[in-house]
């Protein structure tokens, strides 16, 4: 090779790697990795975020900001430990730029260290402890708090009538918080209430409701998991307390979508505060059902799919924001503060507290045709987190 062609080759050389660069950043995918409870006692939630994120994907395409979506999915199987050890393999093996999912509290908090080390944004899709965002300054997120859908029923139920309220609570992070908020409130009003927690593992709600049932209550405050309200509304039933004239209330996680039809004429009634109900009426939430149902015969889309699908179409408007930077304080930074109308209504990530603000609405189960359904009837409008807007 003569000196002239080699001096040529030389520059073509950097040229072509320089447009290669820009052309590969394009192409170089964005990675997800999205870490859910696929399997054990609370895979529904992982199916519901799962299904989501498939379907807006589907709808919405892969390309945001000029990059390609790419979701890497992992199953915790609802065990901390291990969503701990699957997200430092995301990060440092995969080099995931986001971090997302969390279908439990303790799931959330377990990453949380690992998303302010890396800087890698991690997007809450489900977990719903008030405290979780205040663990990072990288965690943002798109399901709710529980005490930003329990206050609101304090103040429906003592504008009804009732008066004397026994809560009955899973005991972890999101039961306390549903507890001590509702509690808080409904006692500050002039209530009174009795509180009783059960484990969050095999949880047995018998003695509860024996305890319940003996202190004949004007209402029953119920907080359990996704997915759990099945085996709760059994033993509600087996012990008579259908037939006892106590109101069923709480936030909506009991008699959630995905389980309404199994649970049954039981729940008729049963007045719950929460963020979405498949029965929303809006346009936007019509088609998200109908698509969802498309995707995913004999299933019905809940408040984890809400949450998942809006998780992703954050992590979308962050990168149209960013044109494409996907580093993590661009994204974060990006988030705060983004709004978009979800399936549910409008929403807005607080740019303080990276939690979001959304409406809470009243609900009540009823049959609409031949189908149970949370039908709302009234809306609080823009609810912040209320522990933090305490503070
Ligand atoms: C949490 C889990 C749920 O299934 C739910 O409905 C609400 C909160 C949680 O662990 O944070």
């Amino acid at each position: 090779m003569t000196h002239r062609r080699m001096v040529l080759t030389g520059i073509l050389g950097v040229a072509l790697a320089a447009s290669a660069d820009g052309a590969a950043l394009a192409q170089e995918a964005v990675k997800i990795g999205l870490v859910l409870p696929m399997t054990g006692p609370f895979a529904s939630t992982g199916r519901q975020i799962d299904a989501a994120v498939k379907l807006f994907l589907a709808r919405e395409g892969a390309v945001h900001g000029g990059r390609k979506l790419e979701v890497i999915l992992k199953d915790d199987a609802g065990n901390a430990d291990a969503t701990r050890r699957l997200a430092q393999e995301l990060v440092v093996n995969d080099k995931v730029s986001v971090l997302a999912g969390f279908g439990l509290t303790p799931l959330a908090m377990a990453t949380a260290q690992i998303a302010t080390q890396a800087k890698v944004p991690e997007v809450v899709m489900a977990a719903a402890t008030a405290s979780i965002t205040e663990a990072s300054p990288y965690i943002v997120r798109t399901s709710f708090t529980l005490p930003q859908a329990s206050e609101p029923m304090a103040d429906w139920a003592w504008a009804n009538g009732i008066k004397k309220v026994f809560t009955v609570v899973t005991d972890y992070g999101p039961g306390i918080d549903a507890e001590t908020s509702f509690a808080g409130k409904f006692k500050a009003a002039g209530g009174s209430v009795e509180s009783v927690r059960v484990p969050l593992r095999n949880p047995d709600f018998a003695p509860f409701l024996q305890r319940v049932s003996e202190a004949k209550p004007d209402a029953l405050f119920v907080f359990v998991p996704s997915g759990v309200g099945a085996q709760f509304m059994k033993q509600f039933v087996e012990r008579g307390l259908d037939k006892a004239g106590i109101k069923l209330i709480g936030p909506g996680d009991v008699v959630d979508d995905d389980i309404l039809e199994g649970i049954g004429e039981v729940a008729l009634g049963a007045i719950t505060t929460h963020h979405y109900s498949a029965a929303h009426d809006s346009p936007a939430n019509k088609a998200f059902v109908a698509d969802f149902q498309k995707a995913n015969p004999g299933m019905r889309p809940n408040f984890m799919a809400v949450g998942g699908y809006d998780g992703m179409r954050l992590v979308a408007e962050a990168l149209k924001a960013t044109k494409g930077d996907a580093s993590g304080e661009k994204l974060i930074a990006a988030m705060k503060g983004a709004s978009w109308e979800s399936p549910r209504g409008p929403v807005r990530i607080d740019p303080e507290t990276r939690d979001i603000i959304q409406n809470v609405y009243v609900r009540k189960t009823q049959k609409v045709g031949s189908e149970l359904h949370n039908v709302e009837f009234a809306t609080i409008p823009n609810v912040k987190d209320p522990v933090k807007a305490r503070k």
